[in-house]
């Protein structure tokens, strides 16, 4: 047999001393200087105008560490990939026995046992599909969606809601319910169409003309965590039945147990044609998305041998992302992590619930489990109404601004917006968040909503100083 020694044992012996961990310790003081000049100047701008640019040196569960070594509650768990907690023991453990075998990575002729297992383990929590097609994230997931869907039916049309959100390459991007960011990108793909979320009587008028081939709805919309209302997402399956339409679940945000069920459909006992899945399914370490579907559906995208590759991508199913996941779900299960979103999510909408009966600028709480949107409104009382419409006049949705600066500031943690323009604060922390973590956050969320009650105070101060900075930056475009 032949020797499968090919490097030395040491990495750094014929490449002088490379050490990334000096290097990141040497130049970390650049770390926004670097990413003005060569990257995303406007992103460095809005960090310094807001305050967080607190340069974060280290993460642990649900926590984040500045460079002065204060602890945060991360509430944005990286736009909900997190699920299990950041730098998660398994997980490392697991990616690290993948980088020290010699696992064959991507041969590209030849599968692979890691995507074999995951697409197994998957479906195990997915009873009513049958295969999966795996991607490097969320966006491609749909693009997927919509090549499987379009390939199954032989129908062009694809309906989306307002204010989905499905990603960013152009078929995602041209099922993106918000202006904000579709402007200045066209034209986007044809046959798409866009429909109110909630409401069936526009569905079935999209969709009687049978020439669609998806629905493709988020179960709970990750902008402005919009609920579905009870009956809505099983008279859309039944519709989609009805007129040969794919239901497409994008369960990106909502999935792997962030609702407090595997999959947020299961609160509606819907079984859609598709579903997706991606985010937390990485365990925040390696990208990675995933398509399930049936069989049938499946089936009409490789139906030949010379097919077999009709879709894909080069870094699909690699080893490290089929390893992410698998530690994940072994995570998800083993520290039952869906019941636990579910319990912790109870407590915190109920202490949200009380604060929105307390404060007059609390207008609504929504959300299952661990995705929970607190939405601001304009409140009765005059003198309050009257610096509410000023901030809003300068730009829709700044309040939240008033309300999560200090909350970083002063309470040490980090949450944002739920949208462009929308007035409404998301919660979408580790899964594996404590009941200490829970008082941390209803404590803190409680002292800075009664602040923003006071007319004047430091709250509107900070409001006055956003409101100007808004207004220049308008004026420079
Ligand atoms: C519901 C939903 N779909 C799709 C996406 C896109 O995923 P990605 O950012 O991995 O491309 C997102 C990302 O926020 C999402 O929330």
């Amino acid at each position: 047999m032949r020797s499968t020694r090919v490097y030395e044992a040491s990495s750094n012996s014929s490449h002088g001393r490379f050490d990334i961990g000096a290097m990141v310790a040497e130049r970390d003081s650049e770390r926004y200087g670097l990413h003005a000049q060569h990257m995303n100047e406007m992103m460095v701008r809005v960090l310094r105008t807001i305050g967080f640019d607190v340069g974060f040196q280290a993460g642990q569960g649900q926590y984040l560490f500045d460079r002065a070594g204060n602890q945060y509650l991360d509430l944005l768990s990286g736009w909900g990939v997190f699920g299990i907690g950041r730098n998660h023991p398994l997980l490392r453990d697991t990616l690290s026995q993948v980088l020290a075998s010699d696992l064959p990575n991507l041969v590209q002729m030849d599968v692979s046992i890691l995507s074999g297992l995951l697409a197994e383990r998957l479906l195990g929590f997915v009873p009513f599909l049958d295969k999966v097609f795996f991607t490097n994230s969320g966006t491609e997931a749909v693009e997927a969606a919509i090549k499987f869907a379009r390939r199954a039916t032989r129908r062009p049309g694809i309906i989306y809601c307002d204010h989905a959100f499905h990603g960013l390459t152009y078929g995602a991007l041209s099922a993106n319910g918000d202006e904000i960011f579709r402007e200045g990108f066209g034209p986007l793909l044809p046959g798409f169409s866009r429909i109110p979320f909630n409401d069936l009587a526009a569905l079935e008028k999209a969709l009687s003309a049978r020439n669609v081939a998806a629905f493709i709805v988020e179960p709970i919309q990750g902008k402005g965590v919009n609920l579905p209302d009870d009956f809505y997402l099983r008279g859309a399956q039944a519709l989609c039945r009805k007129y040969g339409t794919l239901f497409v679940a994008d369960e990106i945000q909502t999935g792997i147990g962030r609702t407090g069920r595997f999959l947020a459909i299961e609160h509606w006992g819907v079984e859609p044609d598709i579903v997706l899945l991606a985010k937390s399914l990485s365990g925040g370490h390696v990208p990675i998305g995933a398509v399930l579907t049936r069989k049938a559906i499946f089936e009409k995208m490789f139906n030949r041998m010379d097919q077999a590759v009709v879709h894909g991508s080069t870094f699909g199913k690699n080893n490290l992302a089929m390893a992410a996941g698998l530690a994940t779900l072994e995570v998800i299960e083993s520290e039952r992590l869906v019941q636990r979103a579910a319990q912790t999510g109870a407590r915190l909408l109920s202490a949200f619930g009380a604060m929105a009966e307390r404060y007059e600028l609390v207008r609504k709480v929504r959300g299952k489990g661990l995705m929970i949107g607190i939405e601001f409104g304009p409140p009765r009382s005059l003198k309050l109404k009257a610096a509410w419409s000023l901030l809003e006049t300068v730009s829709t949705g700044l309040f939240c601004q008033l309300i999560t600066i200090p909350l970083f500031k002063d309470h040490k943690i980090l949450v944002q917006v739920a949208g462009h323009a929308n007035p409404t604060i998301k919660l979408l922390p580790a899964l594996i968040i404590t009941e200490s973590d829970c008082e941390w956050i209803e404590s803190a969320f409680d002292a800075v909503i009664a602040d923003s009650h006071r007319v004047p105070g430091a709250v509107w101060s900070l409001g006055k100083t956003l409101a100007k900075h808004a207004l220049k930056a308008r004026s420079a475009t």
